[in-house]
This record gives C-alpha cells, structure tokens and sequence, in this order.
C-alpha cells in the first residue's frame, strides 16, 4: 500500500454530516453539514439529529467524492466513525458505509471519534506541509462529550492518563453560555465576548480531583448560582456584564485545563503537547497553550480551526492507519456510544 491511498472517511457522531477524501495524507475534499434545527432548542435533539443525518448523507457523501474527482470505485477504503456518539446518529453513518463499501467491494475500517479528534494532527492541507507532532505527544482532547489527558505513542497506541469525571469542557461551556441566554453550541460564542471582556472579574470556584482527572460540574453549579443571586439583585445584570461574565467564566475553564495539563506533562516528562478537540478552537487556551509553552520549552501542536470541531477528515487520516496495518472492520461493527 503506497502513500497514494484514496480515503472516505465518513463522520455522522453528533449533529454534523461530514465526508471527506484523503489522497495520501493529503486532503482532496471536505464537506461538512451543520444542522441548524437544533440551535432553537439550545442543543442536540437525538431525534432530529438522526433524521437531520439520513437528508444530508448522501448529497454530502456525494458532493465529497464529486469535490476530489473521485468515484467509489477509486477508493482503497471507507473509514466510519463507529462510536463514541449519539447512537441514532451513529447508525445512519455506520450504515451507510457498510452499504457503500458493500456495493462497490471496498474495504471498510472503524475508526474511535476520539482517536480521529487526536490524528487531525496529521491531515496535510494541499501544498502546505503541516507541522506534525512527533511520537510519543501529549494531547489535550477537549470537545462537547469528552475532556482528556492522552499519551499518543503511535497512530494506534493511545492511553488515556486523565479524564472528567463529569461534564466536559465543551459542555460546561456550553451549559453556561445557555444560562446566560447565549445560543447553542455556546462555546464559540462565549469565546468571542470573552475578548472584550476582564478575565479577572469575576472569581469562580475551581475544581479539587485528585490526580489527573477533571471536574466542570461544580463550575457549572457555583455559575449558575452566582448569577441567580446576582439577578436577584439587580434584574440586568446578565446583560450589564456579559462580556466580563463570559471573559472570566473562560479563563476559569482554561485554567482548570491547563494546571493538570502542566502536571502530566511533567509527571511523563514529555514536551510535545497537542490540542484537539473542539474546545481547542478557543482562543484563551490557545493562547495560554502558546504562553505555557514558552514558559516551559514545550513544543506546542494546535490543530487548524477547521479540524478542531467535529469533520470527516479526521476519520480518513485515523482510517488511514488502521488500513496501512490492515486492521479491517467488518459488516456486524454495531455503533458504540461510550468511549
Ligand atoms: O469536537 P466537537 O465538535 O464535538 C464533540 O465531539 O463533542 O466539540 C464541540 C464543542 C462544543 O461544546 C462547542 O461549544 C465547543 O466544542 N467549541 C468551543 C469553541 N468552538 C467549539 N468552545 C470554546 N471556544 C470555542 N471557540
Ligand atoms: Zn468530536
């Protein structure tokens, strides 16, 4: 198998269709569908996100193949995220693939969502060769479901040395920014208003876990709190405040990111640190990513925005791994929803 492999990857976990084309590690196409239907119920309704899967599959599966010049035929692989994510969600991409790959007699591989998010490091832009981090990495994988420590020791070897033991970065972000009354998903907005506003008004409690692991449901607690009794007070004060509310309810995420990130690197003695996820589209942990690693010789990895939230590209360079070590999935991979 060459460096010229042809790869689909296919991605349907949460509330984005994606297809892309991987011609070596090269991108030849990628093709994302948002669904918007979920924004007016400030999040993903399952329901509507599996339905919303089953339109866009094939007009974007499609438009991915016709963007690269490429026909099913042409292809070495299909790579399908098989879990972690919503299961309805799931079922349509992993269906899909399986019929597609059927169909024209491609082979299929698996790929872990997770695994996908940390291997985004690896896709190369046309023309552009990207700064890739050498094995063995730390990566900080921050995203709406999942917020962890891993030690990324090869393409297919990843352990995973801390974790939230509740909600994820994405998710406090999130539940915050609805309580302020911010639209879903609320990370990218609260990232911006976070600009204009002083990280250092406000103080919020930061989490006590032993370990490596994470906290954010205290966060999310002690911050709707404080803003009820804040409102109570004075009926404005949402909106009198926004910019500082959102400016230091990041810098506590960020902060309570980046001081077990400090503390494994140092525990495994390792000096490229990466970042994935969505949450790693943020503005105030890319630039504490960047200042921390000045402050401590770290070489840092931060993964162009549009790979950070969830794409198809990720699955085709992941799938592209399992297929150089022909690790070949079959046609009863059921979706997982747990990582
Ligand atoms: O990786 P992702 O697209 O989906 C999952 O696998 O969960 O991550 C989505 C999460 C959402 O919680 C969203 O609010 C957050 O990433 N996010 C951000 C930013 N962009 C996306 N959080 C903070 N700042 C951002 N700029
Ligand atoms: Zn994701």
């Amino acid at each position: 198998m060459d460096s010229e492999t042809v790869i689909l990857g296919i991605e349907s976990s949460c509330d984005d269709t994606s297809a892309a084309v991987l011609r070596g590690t090269t991108l030849a196409s990628s093709v994302i569908a948002s669904q918007e239907v979920h924004v007016r119920f400030g999040g993903v309704i399952p329901e509507l996100a599996s339905r919303a899967h089953q339109q866009n599959i094939v007009p974007v599966v499609d438009t991915a193949l016709r963007d690269a010049g490429v026909g099913v035929g042409d292809l070495h692989a299909i790579a399908f995220t098989r879990g972690p994510g919503l299961l309805g969600s799931l079922l349509v991409g992993v269906s899909f693939a399986k019929g597609l790959a059927m169909s024209h007699g491609v082979p299929l591989v698996e790929v872990d969502h997770l695994r996908g998010h940390i291997l985004s490091h690896f896709i190369d832009l046309p023309g552009q060769q990207m700064a890739h981090p050498p094995f063995p990495f730390m990566c900080l994988l921050v995203s709406g479901g999942h917020t962890r420590i891993v030690v990324v020791r090869s393409p297919r070897e990843m352990e995973t040395v801390g974790s939230t033991i509740d909600d994820a970065a994405g998710e406090a972000f999130d539940k915050c920014a609805k309580v302020m009354g911010l639209p879903y998903p609320g990370g990218p907005v609260i990232d911006r208003l976070a600009k204009e506003g002083d990280p250092r008004r406000f103080d919020f409690a930061q989490p006590r876990v032993a370990g490596l692991d994470y906290s954010f449901s205290g966060l999310k607690t002690s911050f709707l709190y404080f803003l009820r009794d804040s409102v109570a007070a004075s009926p404005t004060f949402i909106e009198d405040n926004k910019a500082d509310l959102c400016a230091s309810l990041q810098r506590a995420i960020v902060d309570t990111l980046m001081f077990k990130l400090v503390k494994a690197a140092r525990q495994f003695g390792i000096r490229d640190i990466a970042a994935a996820g969505g949450v790693s589209a943020n503005s105030g942990l890319r630039d504490a990513l960047t200042a921390e690693g000045v402050r401590r010789g770290w070489r840092v990895y931060l993964p162009p925005p549009r790979f950070t939230t969830d794409n198809a590209a990720m699955i085709a360079i992941a799938g592209r791994s399992e297929l150089l070590a022909g690790n070949f999935s079959s046609l009863s991979a059921a979706p997982y929803t747990r990582g």
